[in-house]
């Protein structure tokens, strides 16, 4: 059994003697959403620093913990802070949080951050659904030994965000009247934002926004068979589209700006994925 399954398998212990709550859905907060679990039925808490041997987020706003509950009648687990690359975790440690609330029962994954768009058709306050990725100058998180326990050696990569869940999360947009924008997400690893020539590099690529996390948690969750699927709060235009200087107060000041209806829509595509699941 790999090292890494061994740890996987010690927090499943430790959370499972503090709560039995089954989740259906898993939900990562990016910027700007961290109090999107003070509207919840909150059943358990367990921050990040007891579990043993577990990456402990360092960024400023972000809090580091699992909160177990109820979005209306769904079960969730939510990660009320993520673990990033550039924090000087590899990135299948990045990816731990992922795997344990896979483990522990969640069958979606649903996956949010802020971004800087390269795509001019989109603007600041904007939220895109995430239909694809680029994973570039981070690691594959299933590099190394293959935990044969949660999938196969060369997992399929070509449809990492369900179309299925893509549906409910339009679906609850329209309904709600939220513009909703689609496309694909570039991860990079940071902390730096990016220079101009980067930027019109990714968008040679393919890539409509830029970002430092997601990516490599869908490629984790996929590996596992887990469905995802990802929703991005555009904070900024990247660099060289917007004349101004980026700053980590920007991004974090867009979010919190549009955070309520940021979280009316998870809220609704959670009813919606929850009734399907
Ligand atoms: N670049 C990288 N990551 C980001 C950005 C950006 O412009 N905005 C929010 N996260």
């Amino acid at each position: 059994m790999s090292t890494m399954y061994k740890r996987l398998q010690k927090s499943v212990k430790f959370i499972r003697s503090k709560t039995d709550l089954k989740p259906k859905v898993a939900l990562v907060l990016g910027s700007g959403l961290g109090d999107y679990a003070d509207g919840i039925t909150i059943e358990s808490t367990v921050n990040y620093q007891e579990l043993e041997d577990f990456p402990v987020s360092t960024v400023p706003g972000h809090k580091g913990r699992f909160i177990f509950g109820y979005v209306h009648d769904v079960p969730v687990v939510i990660m009320q802070g993520r673990v990033h690359y550039y924090e000087g975790y590899s990135v299948s440690e990045v990816v731990m949080p992922i795997r344990l609330m896979g483990l522990l029962g969640a069958k979606c994954l649903f996956l949010t951050n802020a971004s800087g768009a390269i795509n001019r058709d989109f603007k600041p306050g904007d939220f895109m659904l995430l239909r694809d990725h680029i994973l570039l100058g981070v690691p594959s998180p299933l590099i190394g030994l293959n935990i044969d326990e949660l999938g196969v050696r060369f997992p399929d990569m070509s449809e990492v965000y369900s179309g299925e869940l893509a549906e409910h999360i339009r679906n609850a947009a329209a309904a709600m009247g939220i513009g909703l924008k689609e496309g694909t997400y570039l991860q990079v690893s940071g902390p730096n934002f990016e220079t101009p020539a980067e930027i019109r590099a990714y968008g040679v690529m393919g890539a409509d926004v830029v970002g430092m996390s997601t990516a490599c948690e869908a490629v984790a969750a996929n590996h596992m068979g887990m469905k995802v699927c990802g929703l991005s709060c555009i904070s900024n235009m990247a660099a060289g589209i917007s004349t101004s200087k980026l700053t980590h107060e920007e991004v974090q000041e867009t979010a919190s700006r549009v955070a309520p209806d940021f979280k009316r829509l998870i809220t609704a595509s959670i009813l919606r994925i929850g009734i399907s699941l």
